[in-house]
């Protein structure tokens, strides 16, 4: 049967994904193809943390376009929106390592802040073209992180929509300043934005310069378990997947011009989330010398300016959207325990010469 309605015929157009070459972005597309109809455009700088391999399942998939390119570049951008007339942008690329922006923040600036800006810019000349019914149905997603909020005491109320923003790191103070920016070109423009603050995430295809993959990687290879100050800073915890369902739900019902916090409810202190990954592998890959991996762990200096605590209430997406995460932080850390454990020709693929330097240069 020919599709006739326009909801039909909407979801025959693709979405235009950036930074899907990464951690979140590539879990995005990957699971995209088995929730939904639409075809996918990626573009990515393949950066140090975006990698073709994790999109190599979908080599030969028609409904798939690959693209590098940066979100600044806004000739490209706008050529590039022009061609593939997308019903919506979803903008995961970033950079996204807080110590990394302790480092050198200017990459933050430039892709995080002024990248969104050119990507917005570029969204609004070819929304303000498109028909009626196509203007009315396109969507502007901005993917950002709840360390926009600030730190919580141990006491406090997880951070809800209506949290002041009260960035700490270069990191957090340039995704605030990209989720300003997005608010704005709606409030102003009247350009169809969503935008998710979600927590930290793990599972499959991280980068191993975040805790989980750092901390799996380096015990398998007989390293030290580096925790920063006490390892009571808490987090909260969301396996990929759970991310990956909750901005489809927000792409599809989302109300436009909102905001909705993602977590999972997972709130864990560094230090626990560390013993639990070593008791995992003791299990599963025991080491040689029969020892539990936890002698491994070492606590190191504490991070500049390091946020105590995040905590996500998640109401408002569950309460609207009917979203709820599947996985729970035991059968999510299991998972991923195991999806280390048999990628690790992934993890020998990107652990390039670029990130020996950036070991040597934070854990020296
Ligand atoms: P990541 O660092 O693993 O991936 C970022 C991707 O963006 C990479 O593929 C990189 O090549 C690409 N990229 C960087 N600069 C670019 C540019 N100028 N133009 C085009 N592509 C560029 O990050 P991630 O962990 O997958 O995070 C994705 C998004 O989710 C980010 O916006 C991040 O702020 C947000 N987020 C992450 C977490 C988390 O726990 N990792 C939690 C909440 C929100
Ligand atoms: P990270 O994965 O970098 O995410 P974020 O800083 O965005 O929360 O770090 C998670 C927590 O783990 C954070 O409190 C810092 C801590 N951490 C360590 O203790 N040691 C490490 O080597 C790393 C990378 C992080």
């Amino acid at each position: 049967m020919m599709a006739t309605g326009s909801a039909d015929t909407d979801q025959a157009r693709p979405v235009l994904v950036t930074g899907g070459a990464g951690f979140i972005g590539a879990n995005f597309v990957l699971d995209w193809f088995g929730a939904e109809p639409s075809p996918v455009v990626t573009l990515d700088k393949l950066t140090y943390a975006g990698n073709l391999n994790n999109l190599v399942g979908l080599q030969g998939n028609p409904r798939h376009t690959f693209v590098r390119g940066d979100i600044c570049d806004a000739d490209l951008v706008r050529a590039l929106i022009a061609r593939v007339k997308p019903r919506a942008i979803l903008n995961f690329a970033a950079e996204s390592h807080v110590d990394r922006s302790i480092h050198g923040p200017e990459d933050f600036i430039t892709t995080n802040i002024a990248g969104t800006f050119r990507l917005l810019e570029a969204a609004r000349e070819y929304w303000l073209d498109l028909p009626a019914p196509e203007r009315e149905h396109f969507r502007f997603l901005h993917v950002s992180t709840d360390e926009v909020y600030g730190s919580l005491t141990p006491t406090c109320a997880p951070f809800s929509e209506t949290n002041r923003y009260m960035p700490n790191s270069p990191y957090s103070a340039s995704k605030a300043a990209s989720d300003h920016l997005v608010r704005a070109w709606h409030h102003t423009y009247g350009l169809p934005t969503l935008i998710t603050n979600c927590s930290n995430n793990y599972g499959p295809y991280q980068f191993p310069e975040k805790l989980i993959p750092l901390v799996i990687d380096r015990a398998l290879n007989g390293q030290p378990l580096p925790i920063y100050g006490d390892g009571q800073q808490v987090r909260d915890w969301l396996y990929v997947g759970d991310h990956c369902s909750a901005i489809r739900r927000v792409l599809a019902a989302g109300a436009v011009g909102e905001t909705y916090n993602i977590g999972g409810n997972n709130e864990k202190a560094n230090l626990e989330v560390v013993k639990t990954i070593c008791a995992i592998l003791d299990g599963l890959r025991p080491r040689a010398d029969g020892r539990p991996y936890a002698e491994q762990i070492t606590f190191v200096k504490d991070r500049p300016g390091h946020d105590r605590r995040y905590a996500i209430d998640a109401d408002k997406i569950r309460r609207d959207l009917n979203w709820t995460p599947s996985e729970t932080f035991e059968t999510g850390i299991a998972k991923t325990v195991d999806w280390y454990l048999n990628n690790s020709d992934w993890i020998a693929n990107v652990t390039s010469g670029a990130y020996r330097d950036w070991v040597q240069k934070q854990y020296a």
